[in-house]
């Protein structure tokens, strides 16, 4: 598919199926993060896959432990695809997504969240190319703040200086795909 089809086709995911993300799906998914540029050549994000079902639901309930709805700005994010800030019966950060790539930057790098963030825009553009959905989620760092967060840490051997950056999560769609937004006029222009 022409890339630019692609970028325009790719949707942020919150309804999934069952159906599980293979090993095989998950190591091109990881690949395609990997190859993601990265500031200074440096190759410092470290990409943990996680394909068990179980292991995500854990890890989507401890997402959304820190989300605080009395900080909404109001916004409304997707009446198709509903978002914890806009439906208030979610409680899992994850949606019940049967997969997800937990993105770790070095803590002391400055540009360790960019370099997540490239990687997991990657890694949407390989699922979606895959035929595959996702999402990008946030509250990173936060969701490993408790004692069963750093103890997954420890068991997925991360680097004591490392801290999760981003989420993608992965899986199949529940549902039809939603049209993206119209893009607001006026934030491109070519200058000269
Ligand atoms: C930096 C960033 C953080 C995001 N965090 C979340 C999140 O925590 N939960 C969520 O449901 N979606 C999250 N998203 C997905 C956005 O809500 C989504 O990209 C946006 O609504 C536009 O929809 P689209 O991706 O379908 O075009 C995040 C996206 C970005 C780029």
């Amino acid at each position: 598919m022409d890339i630019l089809d692609l970028i325009k086709k790719r949707r942020s995911i919150r309804r999934y199926t069952a159906e599980p993300i293979t090993h095989e799906e998950m190591e091109k998914i990881l690949e395609a993060g990997a190859y993601a540029p990265n500031a200074g050549g440096g190759q410092r994000s470290m990409l943990v896959g996680i394909c068990d079902a179980g292991l995500t639901r854990q890890l989507g309930r401890l997402n959304f432990l820190p989300f605080d709805r009395s900080k909404l700005l109001g916004a409304h994010v997707s009446a198709e695809q509903p978002s914890v800030i806009d439906d208030p019966t979610i409680t899992d950060g994850f949606y019940g997504a049967p997969a997800v790539v937990a993105v770790f930057g070095q803590a002391d790098f400055p540009f360790s969240v960019a370099d997540a963030f490239c990687a997991a825009e990657n890694m949407v553009l390989m699922a979606a190319e895959m035929g595959l959905s996702s999402c990008i989620i946030s509250r990173a760092e936060e969701t490993f703040v408790t004692p069963e967060g750093q103890q997954l840490l420890k068991t997925w051997q991360v680097p004591a200086d490392y801290i999760c950056r981003v989420f993608v999560i992965l899986g199949h769609i529940d549902g039809s795909c939603p049209q993206a937004k119209p893009r607001k006029p006026g934030r491109t222009l070519i200058v000269a």
